[in-house]
């Protein structure tokens, strides 16, 4: 639609790459994963139905569907060894830290990983099986409760929440509003063309590693908080401003100051140059959500009256800095009831399909080769050696 663009044909050299899984338009802030509207996936996919489609190229057919979902709920369980990694993590451990190490650890215990496609596709859907478990179990240990086990009668999504707060003494009861809201949440996160992240599993995939290892990388760099990191710099931005009585006038001009190294967590985007099409979803997700759940967040209100005198600022007009995805996504999780310290191993989790996608497509590339981007040298031109009495 925008005609076409020459690529170098080394192009796979340079980290650059064709792909033909998720087109966005910063100009017009449009989002499709395989072709599809984002915002028609959030309004009718399951994730698990998403999740297919980003890695697989079209929506799943009942059959195809159920053997999906047999295949994810018989490999959700981890092995139990790794609980003593868990056990042995100093309890302050940031969460994103501990997945990127367990991610890579799932090798060990599941090492064949061949060239045969129907092996790849067993690792690609343990991933997605153990992710939430995994998630879920350090979330558990970091409070020293017992671990929940997935359960077979319970969605992609239920399970996750029941394995997050179910406990002996409370059993956890499914809230329809709060899988929803997950529902949404993970599918916004799936994929977004080659961000910081993707771009770290493809180049660290391109070395022909194993899957378990690409993935480990992209949670790393998605720990960043310009990148996923963002959502829990948001509601701490947010709560800062609400601890000195509201003033969001204050974080405003002190993101303009050139001197000031602060910048509004969850505004800007490298390609968006108007409102992320996922924002506009989950800001209207958060006042269903909270509306249903009667939650009255302070927070969302100092949200958007901060973006409502942002937007119309000279400033962010001129540099195109709308909110993005980020800015209202830790509402969701905060009404949810996630713990602040895991809100980037949930958008891991969410992003965890696009990264496979994204993977799997440089890997059934017949051009592609190990990433080795190049430089532009600005140092010294050559010199002879200075002995160390020669030396200022
Ligand atoms: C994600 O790539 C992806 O797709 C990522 C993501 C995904 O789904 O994978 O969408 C997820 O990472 C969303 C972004 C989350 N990060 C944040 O919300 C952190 C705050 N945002 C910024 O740090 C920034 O906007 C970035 C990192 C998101 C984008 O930065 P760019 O494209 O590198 O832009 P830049 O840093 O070159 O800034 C351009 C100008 C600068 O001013 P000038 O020096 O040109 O005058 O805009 C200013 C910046 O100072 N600017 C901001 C700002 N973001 C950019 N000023 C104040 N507050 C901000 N948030």
């Amino acid at each position: 639609e925008t005609g076409f663009i020459t690529l170098d044909p080394g192009y796979a050299n340079t980290g650059s790459c064709l792909s033909a899984i998720t087109y966005m338009d910063g100009e017009k802030g449009i989002l499709r994963y395989r072709g599809i509207p984002v915002e028609q996936l959030a309004e009718k996919a399951t994730f698990k139905e998403t999740a297919y489609l980003l890695i697989n190229g079209r929506l799943p057919n009942r059959e195809q569907l159920t053997r999906f979902s047999v295949m994810l709920n018989d490999n959700s369980l981890v092995h139990e060894d790794l609980k003593t990694f868990y056990q042995n993590f100093p309890r302050a451990s940031h969460p994103m830290g501990i997945l990127s190490a367990m991610v890579n650890a799932l090798r060990s215990f599941y090492p064949e990983l061949g060239t045969l496609e129907e092996e790849i596709t067993i690792t690609m859907t343990r991933l997605l099986a153990k992710v939430r478990t995994m998630a879920a179990m350090s979330y558990k240990i970091s409070r020293g409760h017992r671990v929940v086990y997935p359960r077979p009668d319970l969605t992609y999504c239920e399970n996750f929440l029941n394995m997050m707060f179910d406990t002996p003494v409370r059993p956890y009861e499914i809230n329809r509003a709060a899988v929803n809201a997950l529902r949404v949440f993970w599918i916004l996160h799936a994929d977004h063309e080659q961000n910081c992240s993707t771009s770290a599993v493809r180049m660290v995939g391109s070395a022909r590693v194993n899957l378990y290892a690409a993935i480990s990388s992209g949670i790393a760099a998605l720990w960043g908080p310009l990148h996923g990191g963002a959502n829990q710099a948001v509601i701490e931005m947010l709560t800062t401003i609400q601890n000195e009585g509201g003033n969001y006038h204050k974080a405003i001009e002190r993101a303009k100051d050139k001197n000031d190294p602060f910048r509004l967590m969850g505004f800007g985007h490298r390609i968006y140059k108007t409102y992320d099409p996922r924002a506009k979803i989950m800001k209207k997700m958060c006042d269903e959500l909270l509306d249903s759940l009667q939650i009255d967040d302070p927070l969302l209100d100092i949200a958007k009256e901060l973006e409502e005198v942002a937007v119309k600022d000279p400033y962010f007009v001129d540099h195109n800095l709308y909110p993005n995805i980020d800015f209202y996504s830790g509402i969701v999780l905060r009404a949810i009831g996630i713990p602040t310290n895991m809100f980037t191993v949930m958008f891991a989790i969410g992003r965890l399909p696009g990264w496979i996608a994204q993977w799997k497509e440089s890997m059934d590339d017949p051009k592609w080769k190990i990433s080795r981007p190049r430089q532009i040298y600005v140092g010294e031109r050559e010199y002879d050696f200075v002995p160390i009495h020669a030396r200022p």
